[in-house]
C-alpha cells in the first residue's frame, strides 16, 4: 500500500509544470515574404528532384507528394495567420498550459527601419489569444526566416546584423512586454549555421568553415545584446534560448561543438536553458531502433542524459522540441510517453526541467523537406485546411491533464 502510493507520487510531474506544443511562424503562419519564401521558390524543382534519388527507396508509396515541386514552397501552409484562434481552441481542449511560438521578423520589419505597427498588434492579439485560454507563451524572436532586405545585405554573415536584431527585438518588446513572461532569443543557433554555411544545404548556402564560424559567433552577439534589451524593458523576464543538443555516443569532440559551445559562450546570459532534442548519433550505432519517417533514430534515453549534462549551467531547463515525423501515427503515442519517462527520471535525480513543448501542435512546413513529413498532434488537410486532431494527441492530452504518465 505504502509502496504504491510512493509510486503513484513519484510519477506525478512538478507542480505547474508547463505543458505544450511548439511551432515557429514560417512554419505554419502562411503568406510570408522573407528569404525562405524566396528561396523555396528558386529551388523547389531541385528538392523535388532530388527527393527522388534520395528518398525512393523508402518512402515513395508513403507520401508521394515529396516529388512535386509544390510540396516545397509554404505558401498557405496552414493558414495559422488566420487560424490561430480555431487552433489554440484545440490546444486547449488538449489540456495544454503553455505554447511555444514565434514572431516572424519580416512582418515587424518589412523594410529597413520601417516598423509595421498592424502586424504588431496582430502578434498582440495571438498572445492574448494564448492567455485568455489559460496558455503560457514562450515567444521566440527568431526561428530563422530573415526579412529579405536584410539577407540582400548579408544576412548573419554581416557584423551588422546582431545590432538589427536587437532593434527589432526592442521594438517587439516595448508592444508585448505586459503579455510575454518567457523570451527566445534564436531558435537553434547551431543547426541555422550548420545547415546553412557548413552543409550548404539552406539559404543562403554558401558552404565555408570561416563562415560557419562567423554566423555562429554573430550569433552569440545577438543573443547576448538582446538578452540585455530585453531586461533593460522588463527586469522581471525570462530570457533564454532554444538549443538543439544531440546526444553522441562516443564522440567527445562532436559533443562538445554541437551541444556545448553555444551555450558556454552564453553561459552567464541566459535565465532558463531551452532543450530541443530528436535523436542520437554515434558509433557504434545503437542496434534495434526504431526511426520516424523522416530517419531520425528514436532514442528516448538520449534526452536524459542530455538534462543530466545540462546540470552544470545551473538553470531551470524547459523542452522546448521534441517529436517526430509519423504519417500514419503509430509511433508518436509510445515516443512521447517514452521521452516523458527519462525526462521524469532526470528530475528525480535533481535536474530542474519546469516544461515540455511538443513540436509541433500541427502538421507543418518542414523547411527544405517541405509538407510530407508530419509531425503534428493535429493533422493538416492542406487543401481544405481542415484540423484532425490524432489519437496521439488524445493521449498527451491525458498526461497533461493529470501531470503525470
Ligand atoms: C527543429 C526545428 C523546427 C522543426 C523541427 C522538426 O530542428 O527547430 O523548426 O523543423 O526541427
Amino acid at each position: 500500500m505504502f509502496l504504491s502510493f510512493k509510486f503513484f507520487l513519484m510519477a506525478k510531474f512538478p507542480k505547474n509544470f508547463l505543458w505544450g506544443a511548439a511551432a515557429s511562424a514560417h512554419q505554419v503562419e502562411g503568406g510570408n515574404f522573407n528569404d525562405w519564401t524566396e528561396w523555396e521558390k528558386k529551388n523547389a524543382q531541385r528538392l523535388a528532384k532530388k527527393a527522388k534519388r534520395y528518398w525512393q527507396l523508402w518512402q515513395q508509396e508513403k507520401f508521394p507528394e515529396m516529388f512535386e515541386p509544390e510540396n516545397y514552397i509554404s505558401g498557405r501552409t496552414c493558414d495559422h495567420y488566420h487560424y490561430y484562434q480555431k487552433d489554440f481552441d484545440i490546444a486547449k481542449s488538449l489540456n495544454h498550459n503553455a505554447h511555444r511560438l514565434s514572431i516572424e521578423w519580416s512582418r515587424v520589419e518589412p523594410k529597413k527601419g520601417r516598423i509595421n505597427q498592424q502586424e504588431i498588434e496582430h502578434y498582440r492579439q495571438v498572445i492574448l489569444a494564448l492567455k485568455q485560454r489559460g496558455l503560457e507563451p514562450f515567444v521566440t524572436l527568431y526561428h530563422w526566416s530573415l526579412p529579405v532586405w536584410l539577407a540582400e545585405k548579408g544576412g548573419w554573415l554581416s557584423l551588422k546584423t546582431p545590432h538589427y536584431f536587437d532593434r527589432y527585438v526592442r521594438i517587439v518588446s516595448e508592444n508585448l512586454f505586459d503579455l510575454v513572461d518567457y523570451w527566445i532569443t534564436i531558435n537553434e543557433p547551431n543547426v541555422y549555421s550548420a545547415k546553412c554555411f557548413l552543409k550548404g544545404a539552406w539559404p543562403p548556402q554558401k558552404k565555408s568553415i570561416f563562415k560557419y564560424f562567423r554566423v555562429l559567433n554573430n550569433l552569440v552577439r545577438a543573443h547576448q545584446l538582446a538578452y540585455h534589451s530585453l531586461h533593460s524593458i522588463d527586469l522581471d523576464c525570462r530570457v533564454g534560448l532554444a538549443k538543439n543538443n544531440i546526444n553522441f555516443i562516443n564522440n567527445f569532440l562532436a559533443d562538445y561543438f554541437w551541444n556545448k559551445y553555444f551555450l558556454n559562450r552564453i553561459r552567464q546570459k541566459q535565465d532558463f536553458i531551452g532543450l530541443n532534442y530528436y535523436f542520437c548519433s554515434g558509433w557504434p550505432k545503437k542496434k534495434g531502433l526504431s526511426v520516424s519517417d523522416l530517419g531520425w533514430q528514436i532514442y528516448p534515453e538520449g534526452i536524459y542524459h542530455l538534462l543530466k549534462d545540462l546540470k552544470k549551467y545551473n538553470r531551470p531547463i524547459y523542452i522546448t522540441e521534441n517529436g517526430l515525423a509519423d504519417g500514419r501515427d503509430s509511433k508518436r503515442a509510445k515516443f512521447i510517453r517514452n521521452h516523458l519517462f527519462w525526462v521524469q527520471r532526470a528530475i528525480k535525480e535533481g535536474i530542474d526541467v519546469r516544461g515540455y513543448f511538443y513540436w509541433s501542435l500541427l502538421d507543418n512546413f518542414e523547411w527544405d523537406k517541405g509538407f510530407w513529413p508530419r509531425f503534428g498532434l493535429v493533422e493538416i488537410d492542406y487543401r481544405t485546411m481542415e484540423r484532425r486532431i490524432r489519437p496521439s494527441a488524445e493521449i498527451y492530452a491525458q498526461i497533461c491533464r493529470e501531470n503525470k504518465l
